[in-house]
């Protein structure tokens, strides 16, 4: 039976070294990433474009270093000629997995040396000499770890050859969360959440995924993660020990400039809280869910807001499985989305700083629309869709995902525009006798 103390390990989120098997039913899967480092690097023979270069769309979260952070960061660019080689700064965390891809084909992952320059795309690349239908070409790495990262130095293409920027998607995904979204425990982890399953799921959406493992709503250390999202989601870096080292006590401010604000903010947050051994209070929880909300508001103000119901795991009881009791907060959550949606609110909202740490009351000319919305998780997921260190595993991903993306749909409008190229990767399971 699943305690709640057992789900201290949701957080855990410590540094082990980049080495991993991945499991399908207990059984190990193969896996042949290819070495994609160039021992030898003449800059002579490739045009080379450093990180700022406007060619290269920088997608989630990447500081004034040219670093990447949170779940599932990503670069795009659109290239001409086979060949794109990259190479990764120090800063990069050393053998980090990152999978890449030519247009929609499948992702390919490889392991990065910091300081190393890989050769990603050759002639050699499976796809890389098929001309359309996506013209020009288009390249898209992922970082697949939530806590790992990689620094981009500069990016190569062959002489004469050049880059091409690829204009945003129109629709733009806002993820905040922890673990459950930063894809901890999946088979490719961030590149298998179902945040990053809900963006690149959605298509022509551009997404962006800030869950860091064992992170709380409220703003105290849980699991050894520093502060909170009330504070962190307003900031560049995450709370590992990367960002520590990196940063310091000095994080960059995220600079909401950057990129156009986010149509859809997909809230799921409180799982840690919830955990006794955080003994976060259930007001110190809201206030904090509240000012996160007040927060997006604030730097988007036409964001719709998603808050997910939060789910617990489960466990026997003699011959069926339950959910964990309580669910978490189910009643005091519905009632904040209550409130946002009340004459209270809606005629005198207030927006949150999470860097100035100021409430400051909008003023508003007409009452403001509700735009704050409650997405129930009960029943998507059954106890064989949470691994055993109780996170979903990737069919409990997908099946969160596809839920999300179908309420979006009818909700919002949006039509799912993703008609063919690979989300998941590595989850072609099938049996290959029709009489068996
Ligand atoms: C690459 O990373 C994977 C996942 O962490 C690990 O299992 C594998 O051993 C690494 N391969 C190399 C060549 O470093
Ligand atoms: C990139 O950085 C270099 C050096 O700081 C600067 O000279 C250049 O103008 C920058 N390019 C762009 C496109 O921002
Ligand atoms: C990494 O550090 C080494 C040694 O300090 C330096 O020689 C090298 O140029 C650096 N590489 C990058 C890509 O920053
Ligand atoms: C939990 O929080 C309460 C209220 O803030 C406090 O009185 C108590 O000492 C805390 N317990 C632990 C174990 O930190």
């Amino acid at each position: 039976m699943l305690s709640l103390s057992k789900l201290a390990v949701l957080g855990l989120g410590l540094i082990s070294q980049a080495s991993a098997v991945i499991l399908q039913n207990g059984q190990v899967r193969e896996t042949n990433f290819p070495n994609t480092r160039l021992d030898s690097f003449s800059p002579s023979s490739y045009r080379t474009y450093p990180a700022n270069a406007s060619e290269i769309s920088y997608k989630g979260r990447w500081d004034s270093k040219y670093v990447s952070w949170w779940s599932a960061p990503g670069i795009k660019f659109g290239y001409t000629g086979q060949t794109v080689a990259i190479t990764f700064g120090n800063l990069t965390t050393d053998r980090v997995l990152v999978g890449y891809r030519i247009g929609g084909l499948d992702w390919i992952f490889t392991n990065i040396t910091a300081g190393a320059t890989h050769l990603l795309v050759s002639p050699e690349t499976p796809g890389s000499s098929l001309t359309g239908p996506i013209n020009p070409w288009t390249f898209e790495l992922r970082v697949s770890n939530w806590a790992y990262g990689i620094q981009i130095d500069s990016v190569h293409v062959a002489k004469g050859e050049k880059l091409i920027k690829i204009p945003d998607h129109g629709r733009r995904i806002e993820v905040i969360g922890d673990s459950l979204s930063a894809g901890m425990y999946t088979t490719y982890e961030g590149l298998t959440s179902w945040a990053y399953g809900l963006g690149a799921g959605l298509g022509n959406t551009e997404y962006s995924v800030t869950g860091y493992p064992g992170i709380c709503a409220a703003d105290q250390d849980c699991w050894g993660n520093p502060r909170g999202q009330v504070h962190q989601w307003f900031y560049t870096s995450d709370t590992s020990w990367r960002a520590s080292q990196i940063w310091g006590d000095n994080p960059e401010p995220w600079d909401f400039s950057k990129q156009p604000a986010a149509d859809i903010v997909v809230i799921n947050i409180g799982t840690n809280d919830h955990n006794q051994h955080n003994n976060v209070s259930t007001e110190a929880y809201i206030d904090a869910l509240g000012k996160i909300i007040q927060g997006v508001h604030g730097k988007w103000p036409k964001a719709q807001v998603i808050v997910m119901s939060l789910w617990l795991g489960f466990y026997q009881q003699g011959n069926t499985y339950l959910p964990n009791a309580p669910e978490g907060w189910v009643k005091e959550i519905q009632d904040l989305v209550k409130y946002f949606n009340s004459d209270k609110y809606l005629s005198q909202p207030v927006i949150y700083d999470g860097v100035t740490k100021k409430s400051t009351k909008l003023r508003v000319k007409r009452k403001e629309s509700p735009f704050v919305h409650w997405f129930n998780t009960k029943g998507i997921l059954q106890h064989n869709d949470i691994g055993p260190q109780w996170h979903p595993t990737d069919v409990g991903a997908i099946k969160v995902a596809s839920h999300l993306q179908q309420f979006i749909r009818i909700k919002f409008g949006w039509e799912l525009e993703a008609t063919g190229p690979e989300v998941w990767h590595e989850t072609l399971y099938w049996n290959d006798e029709s009489g068996y």
